[in-house]
């Protein structure tokens, strides 16, 4: 308990509920917010996104959203804090190309949940992110990565690809990988038959040349050793899957394992309590914008087995998280006395830009060693 206490302190003096008339916004900020803003007075604009703590600076990246429409227009946005309280605008850290409409992330492309780790031996800043094609709506289901010498950017674009061509997964049956599923028994989703081969790798095997779908995403540096995972909705976002990263982070090593085939999970972000060595995977169902019931995971490794839990979310809106979506859990570094935020997003899918953000202290039970998550009451 007494280590809760320093972020207890930490969370009470954070924006969760948005911030003083007086400051200057787009517009006014509906009440009950979770609109935050930054140092200048702007709405912060960084959703889907992530934080890198690197030098005793925090570094929130996330999608900058236009306040219409949908498609990205400017890049991945960047603010930086000392205190995660007050957040000064950094700029764009990866643009997006305005000269050249075949580029991969030419304007109008779409940009999501963008992480950035720090590369030790390369000391690089190496940002994925999950990118869609221009005109292409969802198809293209790609993760894409760019690289920066210092952590607020700018990021240069290297690539984007489907995930580890012609790589199978190390916890696929070997049996499955050869398995014929007839056209017939699964063109209709959800029937039993279907569900079995989604299990089995229907998608697995279709996408296996090109490589496995990504869309939401994140990305987890083992503090134990320094290795990198990507972490992604995969298979037609009914499956995630944990890859490796290669040693500078800026590719795949082809080792990767799938999670709850057909458990239809998105938006991952984990942690890991070295007090009980066990990984926590939270993640939402697939509603779009829509809130629904967060889903708990385990595992005493990256690379499993994996468990399933109950929801970690407790009290008044635990059943839809609250009104967010999963994005991102931050560490806190032990010498602040440690523990970890639960960071989600509120979507406002009619002007995107204004969705809001909701960070909560993740508290460990000291007598199941699980996690909860529990929203504080509103401050008068
Ligand atoms: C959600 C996803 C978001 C975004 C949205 C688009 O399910 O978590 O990141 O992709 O769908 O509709």
């Amino acid at each position: 308990m007494p280590h809760l206490l320093p972020l207890l302190l930490l969370l009470l003096c954070l924006p969760v509920y948005g911030q003083g008339p007086a400051a200057r916004h787009e517009r006014p900020l509906p009440p009950d917010t979770t609109a935050w803003l930054d140092t200048e007075g702007r709405y912060i604009n960084a959703h889907g996104g992530g934080i890198l703590l690197h030098k005793g600076t925090y570094y929130w990246f996330g999608e900058h959203r236009p306040e219409r429409g949908f498609a990205t227009t400017e890049g991945i946005n960047c603010y930086s804090s000392r205190d995660l309280k007050n957040w000064k605008h950094r700029g764009i850290a990866l643009s997006v190309c305005t000269t050249d409409t075949l580029s991969e992330i030419s304007r109008g492309c779409i940009m999501e949940r963008p992480k950035v780790l720090y590369n030790e031996e390369t000391r690089q800043f190496v940002m994925w992110f999950h990118l869609e094609l221009r005109g292409r709506g969802y198809e293209a289901a790609r993760a894409g990565v760019a690289v920066a010498d210092r952590p607020e950017g700018p990021y240069h674009f290297v690539r984007s690809t489907r995930v580890n061509p012609g790589q199978w997964p190390l916890n696929m049956p070997a049996e499955n990988r050869t398995r014929q599923f007839p056209a017939e028994e699964v063109k209709e989703w959800w029937t039993p038959q279907w569900r079995q081969a989604v299990e089995q790798g229907l998608f697995v095997q279709r996408d296996l040349q090109d490589g496995q779908m990504s869309r939401d995403m994140t990305l987890f540096q083992d503090p134990a050793d320094g290795r990198a995972y990507h972490i992604y909705s995969s298979e037609e976002n009914l499956t995630l899957h944990i890859a490796e990263l290669s040693d500078n982070y800026l590719s795949h090593t082809g080792r990767y394992i799938r999670l709850f085939p057909g458990g239809h999970n998105e938006a991952p972000a984990i942690f890991h309590d070295p007090a009980t060595s066990t990984y926590w995977l939270i993640a939402s169902g697939c509603t779009g914008w829509e809130p629904n019931e967060a889903r708990l995971f385990s595992a005493p490794s990256i690379w499993g087995p994996w468990q399933q839990h109950p929801s970690p979310m407790r009290g008044p809106g635990a059943k839809r998280t609250f009104g967010g979506q999963s994005t991102f859990i931050l560490p806190l570094p032990a010498k602040q006395g440690g523990g970890w935020i639960f960071m989600a997003d509120v979507w406002h899918p009619r002007s995107l830009m204004y969705s809001g953000h909701l960070w909560i202290p993740i508290r460990m039970n000291p007598e199941t060693g699980m996690p909860e998550i529990e929203r504080q009451k509103k401050k008068k």
